[in-house]
């Protein structure tokens, strides 16, 4: 892959607040979990279970999860979510008296959207990370009754925007310095 290429990669890849409500298909969320799979994590503790949702009712609530004092209602039409859950016993025990063995857990979570996100513009499906959300109708919605927190939900789906929104960034000399 050239630098270009990715770059346009990057570019494209924005978070997608118009959906058009069409599911996503079972190979597109394979091969986006196949990508996701190989995210580097600290230690290669792969600090995360992915719960996938596109069974309509699910979906349903899982963006109801998501809306909470009337966030978010794009999401109603999301084709399909991956909701992580960060697993901060993944790391090995170490007693590092620097940081606790959960220290790299989000920054590991990071790096999870980020492959997510970049694979699934590839196959043509946009996507929208989901901070804002409640972690107890989320595991209702799907059933999970383990000890881990959903605290970030991947919104995946085809886009119905006219066209791709201005990226706002900072200018590099308040990004980079030397
Ligand atoms: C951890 C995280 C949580 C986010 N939570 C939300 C959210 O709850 N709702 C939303 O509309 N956008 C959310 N976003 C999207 C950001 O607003 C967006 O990435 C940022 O404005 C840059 O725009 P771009 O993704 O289109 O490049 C979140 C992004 C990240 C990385």
């Amino acid at each position: 892959m050239t630098y270009e290429a990715f770059l346009q990669l990057a570019e494209t890849r924005h978070s997608c607040r118009e959906f058009t409500g069409e599911a996503i298909e079972e190979a597109e969320i394979e091969k986006i979990l196949a990508a996701a799979r190989l995210t580097p994590s600290a230690c290669n503790s792969q600090p995360w279970r992915i719960a996938v949702v596109t069974e309509p009712e699910k979906k349903e609530k899982v963006a109801l999860a998501l809306q909470d004092d009337g966030m978010n209602p794009y999401v109603a039409k999301a084709g399909a979510f991956l909701c992580l859950y960060p697993n901060g016993a993944a790391m090995k025990k170490r007693d590092n008296p620097k940081h606790p063995d959960d220290h790299f857990v989000k920054y590991d979570v990071g790096e999870l959207c980020a492959y997510i996100t970049l694979a699934a513009e590839t196959l043509g499906v946009a996507s929208l990370i989901v901070g804002w959300v409640n972690p107890q109708k989320v595991n209702e919605a799907v059933g999970y009754e383990g000890e881990y927190t959903c605290d970030l939900v991947i919104a995946l789906g085809k886009s119905a925007e006219a066209k791709l929104p201005r990226k706002i960034r900072k200018p590099m000399d308040e990004i980079a310095f030397s």
